[in-house]
């Protein structure tokens, strides 16, 4: 049988994932929108490209929540994306609301799905989606470490002239600006960076890697990034349908690992069949804890606002 992975949202974000997927042939596509009829165009649009690029990936764009039923996977994008000066927190009063209609839309459905959420603020949007669901936590989870890696990556690999194949990087937290990247476990061809370059150059790269979707929607002035989360939450997708056990940083629920309890944050996770199948805990140093102490009480006061 098939697999049935559905887009909720086909914004950028959403309609942008739906083409990376559709591109890999991993399952059928179902992307949903309150719009009336535009996520019918852009799957037939997306359908149309198959001729063009060789998938035969069958993408059905609805407004109506039945034709997700029994989907293996639902990415969660809906929402409002920031603007020039916005920080994602701003968008907890509007997307909360958002987030909180659609799971209630997809478990009818789907009650056996996986949920990944990207909707911001990221972490907390996915304290609504466990909220709702009742879903077990390991099929509850955000997207957000692939991403921020991603963009420590991409830096490094502009610092230095090398592959961004070479490149592996860390950054836990929440997916906010006190992100907390981890020179001492980014590594080019296994090498930490730390031996590699000059502490000015790293520290900047860690500046500029937690503020990296600001720089972008700086830049776009009409909203946020797509290309590299629309990849990154495909990349989960797939891992989750081939049950990769790919170990990469996400939103993740934790119960007392990295001693932080009943919050959802940023940290390496193993991700197969049944979504998060185990978290994994990095040794950190004292300056690293006490980083990724704050940004979890960064993440702790948005989900105390919304009182779920
Ligand atoms: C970003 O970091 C939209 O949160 C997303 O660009």
């Amino acid at each position: 049988m098939k697999n049935k992975v559905t887009i909720v949202g086909a914004g950028n974000v959403g309609a942008t994932a739906a083409h990376w997927a559709a591109e890999k042939e991993f399952a059928d596509i179902v992307l949903i929108d309150v719009i009336p009829d535009m996520p019918k165009g852009k799957a037939l649009d997306l359908m149309e490209t198959g001729p063009v690029e060789g998938f035969d990936t069958k993408i059905i764009g609805t407004n109506d929540y039945k034709d997700t039923a029994n989907s293996d996977v639902v990415v969660i994008t809906a929402g409002l994306a920031r603007k020039p000066g916005m920080s994602r927190d701003d968008l907890l009063e509007a997307n909360r609301k958002i987030v909180y209609e659609c799971t209630e839309n997809v478990v009818k459905y789907s009650p056996d799905a996986i949920l990944v959420i990207v909707s911001n603020p990221l972490d907390a949007m996915c304290h609504v989606a466990k909220a709702v669901s009742k879903f077990p936590k390991n099929r509850v989870f955000g997207m957000a470490g692939i991403l921020d890696t991603a963009r420590f990556r991409c830096f490094i690999s502009m610092e230095m002239g090398v592959s961004v194949e070479d490149i592996q990087a860390m950054v836990l937290g929440g997916h906010g600006d006190t992100m907390v990247p981890l020179p001492r476990y980014t590594t080019v061809a296994g090498v930490p960076i730390t031996e590699l370059l000059p502490k000015e150059k790293i520290d900047a790269m860690v500046k500029r890697t937690a503020q990296a979707g600001g720089e972008i929607v700086a830049l776009l002035k009409t909203g946020s990034a797509y290309y590299s989360p629309s990849a990154s939450v495909i990349q989960i997708v797939e891992a989750i349908l081939k049950d990769k056990k790919r170990v990469v940083p996400c939103a993740a629920y934790l119960e007392g690992e990295y001693g932080i309890k009943g919050l959802y944050v940023g940290v390496p996770v193993k991700i197969g069949a049944k979504g998060v199948e185990q978290v994994m805990e990095l040794k950190l140093t004292a300056d690293e804890q006490a980083a990724l102490n704050k940004s979890a009480a960064a993440v702790r006061e948005l989900v105390d606002i919304m009182k779920l």
